[in-house]
């Protein structure tokens, strides 16, 4: 087990000394998409403030449903309330969502559409509100909650861009990678660019950590998952840790399998998000042995409850309890998720004794 050297100042908030190595007797919790539908007072704010993008561009409303969940629960993150598809928008692409369905975006198919995206310093005009909102939460958080911010990475948000929605295979972005190899890696670079200049405003606005979101990374096999997962992570990472030392950044390339050993490593992140596609025992031994790991509760328990809840949760706080460990679910928290249910996996996770 190799266990980071401590900054010359540790850190005292738990979030950030997990991500520096240390091993917690309890581990320090939050929840992805922890501010959302399943929340009655986050569905209150959200008609107030009338639709999904509304929301994201009101700095008051979306620094309040960021905070919904630390008051009802006390998680020990808050992670800014936004979208990772922000980012297209603020490069050209139209964006709109369709209720019940999901995001529709403009399509790029080609070296054309890619041209016709604004330049990368163009993104702040529109991503002017969501720094906004992270002054406000930097501001408003309890002084033991870390403030998280975020980004799609490139693959996953080129998926969006070139399909125009989500995709069950992402078909369309692996058909432009392979029939349209120049547009595409002129795609995913402006993409990176972006998403570097993005996350340093946040982290300049008050971010204290940041997550990368590849939700599609495990589409990409061999060849194309180093290059098109690994390498716009390490090239955002370091162009992070150059501008911002002592930020650590979380990876998350969802249902990476195999690619989740050595991640982290490769990349320069200091923790490595793992999804339920894997065991929390077979995560313990072949990433968290390279340092810190989030996850990785089945978000399905939090709809379903019960014993198999607590069982499930215990699973994952004692598999990973000998390394550095975030709690997390392996993914997001669903509409149809009971609150109650969240509560009973913080009890448990807090609770918890061998
Ligand atoms: O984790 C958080 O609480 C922070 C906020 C956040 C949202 N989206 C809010 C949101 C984050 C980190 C995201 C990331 C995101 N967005 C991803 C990557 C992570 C993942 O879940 O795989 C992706 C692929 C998107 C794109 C996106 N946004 C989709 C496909 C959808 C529709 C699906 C759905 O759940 O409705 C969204 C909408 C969205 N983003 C909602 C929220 C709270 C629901 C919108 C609503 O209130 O109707």
């Amino acid at each position: 087990m190799t266990v980071a050297a401590q900054p010359a100042q540790a850190p005292s908030k738990t979030i950030l000394r997990a991500l520096a190595g240390e091993v917690l007797p309890t581990p320090p919790i939050w929840m992805m998409r922890q501010a959302g539908r399943y929340l009655p007072e986050y569905r209150a704010t959200r008609a107030q403030a009338g639709d999904f993008l509304s929301l994201c561009y009101n700095p008051e409303l979306a620094a309040e449903v960021t905070l919904q969940p630390i008051r009802r629960y006390g998680f020990d993150a808050a992670i800014l309330f936004a979208d990772i598809l922000l980012v297209p928008q603020a490069l050209g692409a139209e964006l709109w969502f369709v209720t019940g369905e999901g995001p529709r975006l403009s399509t790029i198919t080609d070296a054309q559409g890619v041209g016709a995206l604004k330049p990368v310093e163009a993104i702040h005009d529109t991503l002017g509100p969501v720094y906004e909102t992270v002054k406000i939460l930097s501001r408003a958080l309890p002084a033991e909650t870390t403030l998280i911010g975020f980004a799609g990475a490139p693959w996953t948000v080129a998926t969006y861009m070139i399909a125009g929605r989500g995709t069950p295979d992402q078909a369309p972005a692996h058909k432009m990678r392979v029939e349209a190899p120049e547009a595409f890696d002129a795609l995913i670079d402006r993409i990176t660019q972006a998403t570097i200049e993005y996350l340093s405003m946040q982290i300049d606005a008050g971010a204290e950590v940041v997550k990368i979101f590849d939700s599609w990374a495990g589409s990409l096999k061999g060849d194309a998952f180093e290059r098109y997962a690994l390498e716009p992570a390490k090239t955002i990472t370091a162009a992070l840790k150059q501008r911002h030392p002592g930020i650590p950044v979380i990876a998350f390339p969802r249902e990476a399998g195999e690619g989740y050993i050595g991640f982290a490593r490769a990349t320069g992140a200091d923790c490595v998000a793992i999804d339920n596609s894997v065991t929390p025992e077979w995560a313990a031994a072949h990433v968290q042995c390279e340092g810190c790991v989030q996850g990785n509760l089945a978000s399905s328990h939090m709809v379903t409850g019960g014993p198999d809840l607590v069982a499930a949760t215990e699973r994952v706080v004692r598999a990973f309890s000998k390394g550095p460990h975030i709690f997390n679910l392996g993914h997001g928290i669903t509409p149809d998720a009971d609150p109650d249910n969240v509560a009973r996996m913080i009890e448990t996770v807090r609770n918890f004794k061998e």
